[in-house]
């Protein structure tokens, strides 16, 4: 290059490239050091143990999440949107607050505030991968087509066959299918589990049962939440639902589009007791504080409010709730207003339309609550553009059940037993949290 024209260029030239070398040795220091940080956290030390409890299960070939997250090379690039969608509690799906209410529940993968900071802190410090040898083995991500409960004795298919095109909007649907069951049974256990190979587009099922008995009178409820890394329900020893003859089964389905043509029959297996046997203890689920009369949503209304009750009969263990709320559904707090006037806050959980997620409680954790007690359920919903499932915020709402109307109430599942077996348990949780 000819800088005689001006000896200055030359000079600048010259540094610039001097100091382009020592950035760059620098920027190779920097690498060195994102490689191996003085004891900060890294990908295999501290960052991989948290994915495999609670990110895996989802994030894996095959199944219903965008992207694996088994190894470094895979993780590296979502590193920030892993940090964002961990620090605001997006990710794994689960709403609960918890800083209210029951704290232990099953099948659990919220991060505790400490990991949450632990991937902050490695994104902060450039993701580094750390030293291999930190990594922990694999784990054993169960096979996607196994039946958690076993080979089911009795399999309830969607009446056809459903087909998710490559690019279609998400759809939430609701299809009936007729058990085929003759006669009365209690379920042991109960899984959901979409056709194999059709994970990725299933987002989410619920299903529930609905019966008339000889009076006309309907019954029903609850059935069983699929989402993937849950396990389906294996009721305790002793413990059962009822399934009456002639009950359909509604599936609640959410389709995601993949970008690929999928076909989907998704199916809910059962196990039962044998015919004719009453479990000691039979589990309820039911609609607790609808609001029919009381919703009342303005248009542009945020956190618009709404109570309903239900007074327990007898003494009762509660094992779990969903909230049900549709598009506009913000959030749910259950509490719980004992016959002596003390009130207790069960549990409160933000609500995400894309997302409907059961919240079973650890047995030793489930609220014991005596005859007499009146749960009380609150709802707000949020009506503004804020929204993002909002797709109208200029238009009052009411209850309704288009998806566009809205609810509140929770699905509440719980078993009564006589007054002296409630004495026992109680007795029974004052020594466990003694000890
Ligand atoms: C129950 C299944 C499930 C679990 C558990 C789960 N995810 Fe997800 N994740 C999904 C699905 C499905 C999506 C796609 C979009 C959605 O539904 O939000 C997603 C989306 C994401 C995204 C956004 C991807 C994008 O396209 O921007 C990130 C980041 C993410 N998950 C990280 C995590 C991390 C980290 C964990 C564990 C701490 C986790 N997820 C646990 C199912 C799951």
């Amino acid at each position: 290059m000819d800088f005689a024209c001006c000896p200055y260029a030359r000079r600048v030239f010259r540094y610039g490239i001097a100091a382009l070398v020592a950035g760059g040795v620098l920027a190779a220091a920097g690498l060195a050091l994102a490689q191996e940080p003085a004891g900060g956290p890294t990908f295999t030390k501290d960052v991989l143990p948290i994915l495999q409890r609670s990110c895996q299960q989802c994030h894996r070939p095959g199944s219903v999440a965008p992207m694996s997250l088994l190894t470094y090379r895979d993780v590296r690039p979502w590193a920030r949107a892993i940090r964002d969608r961990t620090a605001q509690r997006e990710m794994p799906p689960w709403f609960i607050e918890r800083n209210v209410g029951v704290r232990a529940f099953k099948e659990d993968p919220s991060l505790t505030d400490a990991e949450i900071a632990t991937i902050g802190a490695w994104v902060e410090a450039g993701a580094p991968r750390g030293n291999p040898a930190d990594a922990p083995p694999p784990i054993e991500l169960a096979d996607l087509d196994d039946w958690r409960i076993g080979t089911p004795e009795w399999i309830v298919e969607l009446p056809e066959e459903q087909t998710v095109g490559a690019v279609d909007a998400d759809r939430w649907l609701n299809i009936w299918a007729d058990s085929r069951l003759t006669e009365d049974r209690y379920i042991k256990a109960v899984e959901t589990k979409p056709s194999p190979g059709a994970y990725p587009v299933v987002h989410h099922v619920a299903t529930s049962m609905l019966w008339e008995n000889e009076d006309g009178e309907e019954g029903g409820g609850f059935l069983n939440e699929y989402a993937m890394g849950k396990n389906g329900d294996i009721f305790p020893d002793g413990t059962g639902r009822l399934i009456r003859a002639g009950t359909q089964i509604r599936f609640n389905m959410h389709y995601s589009s993949v970008g690929e043509e999928t076909r989907d029959r998704t199916r809910v297996g059962f196990q039962f007791y044998p015919p004719g046997h009453v479990p000691e203890r039979v589990l309820i689920s039911r609609h607790v504080g609808d609001s029919f009369d009381t919703l009342d949503i303005r248009a542009g209304e945020d956190n618009a409010r709404s109570d309903g009750y239900y007074v327990l009969p007898e003494p009762t263990q509660v094992t779990g709730f969903q909230p049900h709320m549709h598009i506009r559904g913000k959030r749910m707090c259950v509490e719980a207003i004992r016959p002596s006037g003390a009130i207790e806050t069960l549990s409160c959980t933000g609500h995400n339309f894309g997302w409907h997620i059961v919240y079973n409680y650890a047995d030793h954790e489930a609220p014991l609550l005596p005859a007499g007690t009146i749960l009380h359920v609150i709802g707000w919903h949020d009506n503004t553009a804020a929204n993002r499932y909002n797709p109208d915020p200029k238009n009052w709402v009411g209850f309704g059940n288009r998806s566009i109307d809205d609810m509140s109430f929770a699905w509440m599942s719980f078993f009564h037993m006589p007054e002296d077996e409630y004495e026992r348990r109680l007795e029974a949780r004052a020594q466990s949290t003694n000890d």
